[in-house]
């Protein structure tokens, strides 16, 4: 199966190529072959697959990684986290990660770098109308919904060239989910490329139309969100209960991968 995006001459914002990783003696990602441009991307996989683990090797933030992970054409492996930062991405972690006791302005103040830029706090409150209204409420006095706004906001004033989003309707409800998928789509026609992690795949599909399923530390199928919404067997086979075991005792011989 190859894919259009595939074949493009541009340079990718995102490639990675044979990308393992592991903690310790434990191997959690295992040749992870992934490219983002400037259209989205979606990885979706169930709990403890390694999606989160994808999202720390991308940031040099704790796994040990081999093989390759190229922002804008720079490998990034060897690198530290702070510097991945600074050459532009950014990372909504799963679970947020507001302090308590930090107000909503404060969170933006920390990350604000000043001078000419696209995203600046202003612009941030306008995206985020419930966060300009409690500018001065403490993250412990926040909702998961209004947590999340902040977790983005905070991410997006760094002005990244690539957003990565991990989970981030986790625990929240569906209107609130709803607001979260127009606000990602807002963000997107600004023109920031984005690698989304979910499990939930109704998320997925509605910000993304290229999706990559994750199974035990592997992209096990790259397909279109259309096609995977429209297949109950494939959601099933890849996403349902049994993936896993079937996955660890086939091994890659059953992934449907293009490159
Ligand atoms: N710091 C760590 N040290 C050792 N093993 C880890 C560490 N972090 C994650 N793992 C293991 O790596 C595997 C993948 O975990 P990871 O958190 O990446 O999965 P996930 O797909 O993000 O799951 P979830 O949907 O629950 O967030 C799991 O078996 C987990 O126990
Ligand atoms: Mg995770």
């Amino acid at each position: 199966m190859h894919f259009i995006w595939e074949t493009m001459t541009e340079t990718p914002v995102l490639q990675l190529r044979g990308l393992d990783a592991r903690y310790g003696t434990s191997r959690i990602l295992q040749g992870i072959d992934l490219t983002v441009r400037s259209e989205p991307v979606a990885v979706i996989g169930r709990n403890g697959m390694g999606k989160t683990t994808l999202c720390h090797a991308i940031m040099g933030m704790g796994p040990i990684c081999d093989g390759s992970i190229r922002f804008n054409g720079v490998e990034l492996i060897g690198r530290q986290s702070h510097q991945i930062a600074k050459r532009g991405i950014a990372l909504v972690p799963q679970g947020r990660h507001i302090f308590r006791s930090l107000t909503v302005e404060e969170h933006l103040q920390l990350v604000d770098q000043g001078g000419p830029r696209r995203w600046t706090r202003d612009r941030i409150y306008q995206l985020f109308p419930n966060l300009a209204e409690r500018r001065q409420s403490t993250g412990s006095a926040l909702s998961g919904g209004e947590q999340q706004m902040l977790a983005i906001g905070r991410a997006l004033l760094t002005n990244p060239r690539l957003l990565i989003m991990d989970e981030p309707s986790e625990g929240l409800s569906p209107i609130v989910v709803d607001k979260l998928v127009a606000t990602l789509q807002s963000v997107l026609a600004e023109g920031t490329a984005l690698l989304l992690i979910e499990q939930n795949l109704s998320v997925a599909a509605a910000v993304s139309e290229r999706l990559a399923v994750m199974v035990v530390g592997r992209i096990a199928l790259e397909t279109s969100a259309r096609e995977l919404l429209a297949d109950k067997d494939t959601q099933q086979r890849f996403l349902g209960i049994g993936a896993v075991e079937r996955f660890e005792s086939i091994g890659s011989s059953d992934m449907e991968h293009p490159v």
